[in-house]
């Protein structure tokens, strides 16, 4: 009998019958430089031309919103609810799989975290419960968050209509799959917890209710995406309002909510923490990746979090991760894959690129353009 190889970074995996070219993803962020009507840039396609050329197998856009009502969040996000944003869109896929990579559009509602909405002046989540914490400065925010009023059930089913529409577009836009943004304290993630949502008409209560619109959403994305698409969720315990924020639930939440995302059709669940290998919960040793394996055994499953050291993101395949996903890694090493295969050295992350404004930089483009300069 021979062991089986431990997995590689550099292994060829395939998701739903797409296949990559390794396991390096580039985790999504918001960089604001669309658009005032949420078309893409041509900075973002070279932007995200450069994570493929630098040899990412696969790349998660940034938080798309899904809709003209309420799902904005930020004044430069890109949208994905016209032929002018999918156009611009189809420009970026094109450019990724032009240097051999792929690229999953993560679809987002912002819900009572919104900062700026050209649809809408007020913000709608599940119920009205002020978000704690400020409004993010890098995203031009300042301030308390306003107080969201608590959505309706048409508005619930439209906001569900957001996310299915704007995975058909993506799908025509020629996205290899979408990833539902279930994660980070947005909308999807405001009706999971139960301090921002005290709702008791079937979309709150228990956590089986408080799953519902996930559980809706994951449904309605793959009704219109189809079958071939790649279909994703993102789960968090952290908020970028509420960064230290655990379950209450613990494991048995993670257990429930997990299970039920493993049964629900996706093809792969990406959990993020601030640090990916950390327990999960102050009464176990288990790391929230080796939660969601335990509870989902076979599902592919993305590790995030400050995983930017080789060693670490290989150390996440040991504890049952299919993918790792890098953020700030990635915009300080456009380049990870090839580089860590060449054995040089990984850059640090410098949040001098995210200042004052988290807009993408000339000086990152410049990066990504002119290889030579990828040597140092
Ligand atoms: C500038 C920036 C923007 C981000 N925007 C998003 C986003 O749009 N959607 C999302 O799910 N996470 C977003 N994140 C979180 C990252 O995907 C990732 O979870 C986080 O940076 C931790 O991973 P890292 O340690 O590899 O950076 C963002 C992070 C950064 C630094």
């Amino acid at each position: 009998m021979t062991t089986p190889a431990a997995p590689s970074l550099f292994d060829t995996p395939a998701l739903n019958g797409v296949p990559l070219r390794n396991r390096l993803v580039v985790a999504p962020m918001t960089r604001i430089s669309a658009t005032d009507a949420g078309v893409p840039t041509a900075a973002m396609c070279r932007y995200y031309g450069g994570f493929a050329r630098g040899g990412f197998g696969l790349i998660v856009s940034e938080g798309i919103y899904t809709d003209r009502a309420y799902a904005q969040g930020y004044a430069g996000q890109p949208g994905l609810t016209d032929a002018q944003q999918a156009q611009g869109w189809r420009g970026i896929v094109d450019a990724v799989h032009h240097a051999g990579g792929r690229m999953i559009a993560q679809l987002m509602h912002a819900g009572a975290l919104s900062q700026a909405n050209r649809f809408r002046d007020d913000t709608a989540g599940p119920s009205a419960v002020q978000p704690r914490g400020r409004q993010l400065t890098l995203y031009g925010g300042t301030g308390a968050y306003r107080m969201p009023r608590a959505m309706d059930q048409a508005e619930i089913l439209q906001a569900v209509d957001g996310f299915a529409q704007a995975a058909r577009l993506a799908r025509d836009a020629g996205f290899d799959g979408v990833e539902i943004h279930g994660a980070n304290g947005y909308l999807l993630d405001q009706f999971l917890n139960n301090h921002t949502n005290l709702r008791q008409d079937g979309w709150g209560g228990a956590i089986a209710q408080r799953m519902r619109l996930l559980l809706e959403t994951i449904r309605a994305v793959r009704a219109a995406a189809g079958n071939d698409v790649i279909v994703g969720v993102r789960i968090s315990q952290a908020k970028v309002n509420d960064f230290t924020y655990q379950w209450p639930e613990g494991a048995d939440g993670a257990a429930t909510l997990f299970g039920a995302i493993a049964a629900s059709g996706v093809d792969y669940l990406h959990v993020t923490e601030h640090e990916a290998w950390q327990p999960a919960f102050a009464d176990g040793a288990a790391s929230l990746v080796q939660h969601a394996r335990r509870a989902a055994p076979g599902l592919a499953i993305v590790a995030n979090g400050s995983l930017a050291e080789p060693e670490r993101a290989a150390a996440m395949l040991a504890q049952g991760a299919t993918l790792v996903a890098l953020g700030r890694g990635a915009l300080a090493n456009p380049d990870w894959p090839a580089r860590v295969r060449a054995g040089r050295p990984v850059r640090r992350f410098d949040a001098a690129v995210l200042a004052p404004l988290a807009g993408i930089k000339d000086a990152e483009l410049a990066l990504r353009e002119a290889p030579a300069a990828w040597a140092g």
